[in-house]
């Protein structure tokens, strides 16, 4: 695994694919929005199964649009049914703390087989309590973690301790990648999968020495090539 796009834009998507680098997609409403997917679920469902095509048999989280727990579980069967390597991504719980989603994410793993992201989590308790429901991701969000002053690091070696001592199948995932250190950083301190946006797959690659040293390498190479 190691490595999922946080994108939903198709062209960026099949680029980072073509390379081989990419083990999965992650989306959101937000990366949706900023994409410029709008129009409805109908659009939703063009872009995700483009997507899901695009990349099978790798994964692809598709995050439920609404709050209300039985909307929610429809929802997350429709999008399962789009195609086979579709996730659903389900938040932790609602906007005031509402907390039903666990029971939600419970029945898509246990009585449907789908599997489930769980995202917008801050800690490795929130974590924690994702697995033991039974989710196959849990995400937390590296970025916004040390945005607020703490270093995510912690919480990611606590959680992938307890993971693994526990046996609990749950793949960790981190996202709300804001710098090209976080992926290595992420990835030494236990997460399975670091999710990230494109900008920062780009800046991964290209290095000012590396441009350097091609650039040697052609210039002498063409000089040895005309002697
Ligand atoms: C990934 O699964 C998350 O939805 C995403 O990385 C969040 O990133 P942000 O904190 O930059 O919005």
């Amino acid at each position: 695994m190691t490595i999922f796009i946080d994108s939903s834009n198709l062209n960026e998507i099949e680029r980072f694919h073509r390379m081989g680098i990419i083990r999965g997609v992650t989306t959101n409403p937000t990366i949706m929005l900023n994409n410029g997917v709008t129009g409805g679920i109908q659009r939703l469902e063009a872009q995700a199964k483009q997507i899901a095509r695009l990349v099978a048999p790798m994964p692809v989280s598709i995050e439920v649009t609404c709050q209300d727990p039985l909307e929610m579980l429809n929802q997350a069967l429709m999008f399962a049914n789009w195609a086979e390597n579709i996730n659903v991504k389900i938040t932790i719980h609602g906007p005031e703390g509402e907390n039903e989603n666990l029971n939600v994410v419970h029945e898509l793993e246990n009585k449907h087989n789908i599997r489930v992201n769980v995202t917008a989590m801050m800690s490795a308790q929130q974590c924690l309590l994702a697995a033991l429901a039974g989710a196959t991701y849990v995400s937390i969000f590296g970025g916004r973690v040390n945005d607020m002053g703490f270093n995510v690091c912690g919480e990611i070696r606590k959680l992938r301790n307890v993971l693994d001592y526990q046996g609990l199948k749950s793949k960790i995932i981190v996202g709300s990648t804001r710098e090209t250190i976080n992926i290595i950083e992420w990835l030494e301190a236990g997460a399975h999968i670091v999710t990230v946006v494109p900008g920062l797959l780009e800046k991964m690659i290209v290095h000012p020495y590396s441009i350097e040293t091609v650039r040697q390498f052609l210039r002498d190479a063409e000089k040895a090539m005309s002697k």
